[in-house]
């Protein structure tokens, strides 16, 4: 019988943090220093990095909860990894739904993420496309689910930034023709997030 357990990244031992590391950049590489400076930063507020822990040993997931500066304090999860070896166990969903009890604990109603190419497993986890939200950017936007926004088509893409440097002037067209056009071949993103309303008793106090 598999023993599964989830732990915030910071109650967890020297090996098992260097563990979820490795796991993170098996998905997504990067730097190891500025990985394991992520994952220290995690602690009981937020930014708080989740790990899946299989038989009390073992690190098999991962994920981020950050708090958006907007919103009331929603929540963004990041970084939604389990290993290579347990995909499709159900092991995802047990530390999305972790992480659901974890936030609304904390008093939290919204979760946000985004996504290129995994929207089926969060749909069915009960997430909701939405508008696109910045996060680290220095305007945020409180963020809205599409049906609830209403953008008006004259200022549709126009972020009012008033302190915002000026733009970069536009290219000049003088590379050779030979030279090849890059083009992102990444799919868009895709943002979605799920409402949690507070229980009975939290809506009490
Ligand atoms: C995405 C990921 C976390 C899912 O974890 P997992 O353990 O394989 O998923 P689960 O087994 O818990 O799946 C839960 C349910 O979602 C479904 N599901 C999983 N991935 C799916 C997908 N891409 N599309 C549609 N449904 C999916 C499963 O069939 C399962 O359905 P069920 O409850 O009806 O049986 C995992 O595949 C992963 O680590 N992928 C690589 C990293 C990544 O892309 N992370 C997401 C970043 S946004």
């Amino acid at each position: 019988m598999e023993d599964l357990q989830v732990y915030p990244v910071h109650k967890c031992c020297r090996k098992e943090i260097v563990a979820c590391c490795d796991l993170i950049n098996s998905e997504w590489p990067r730097s190891k220093m500025a990985r394991l400076q992520s994952l220290c930063n995690s602690s009981d507020k937020f930014p708080t990095s989740l790990v899946l822990m299989l038989n009390g040993t073992d690190v098999v997931g991962h994920l981020k909860l950050t708090e958006l500066r907007v919103g009331g304090g929603d929540i963004m999860v990041e970084s939604v990894v389990i290993r290579k070896d347990h995909r499709g166990k159900g092991w995802g969903k047990v530390i999305m739904e972790y992480a659901e009890e974890y936030v609304r604990s904390k008093g939290k109603k919204m979760l946000y993420l985004s996504t290129r190419g995994q929207e089926g497993f969060y749909k069915k986890l009960g997430y909701e496309i939405c508008q696109p939200i910045l996060y680290f950017g220095f305007s945020d936007i409180t963020p809205q689910p599409v049906e609830k926004l209403e953008i008006s088509s004259t200022k549709k893409d126009v972020i009012n930034c008033p302190n915002a440097p000026p733009p970069p002037p536009l290219p000049t067209n003088k590379k050779p023709a030979s030279q090849p056009t890059l083009i992102s071949q990444k799919p868009a993103k895709t943002y979605m997030c799920k409402h949690f309303p507070h229980s009975f008793v939290q809506s009490l106090l």
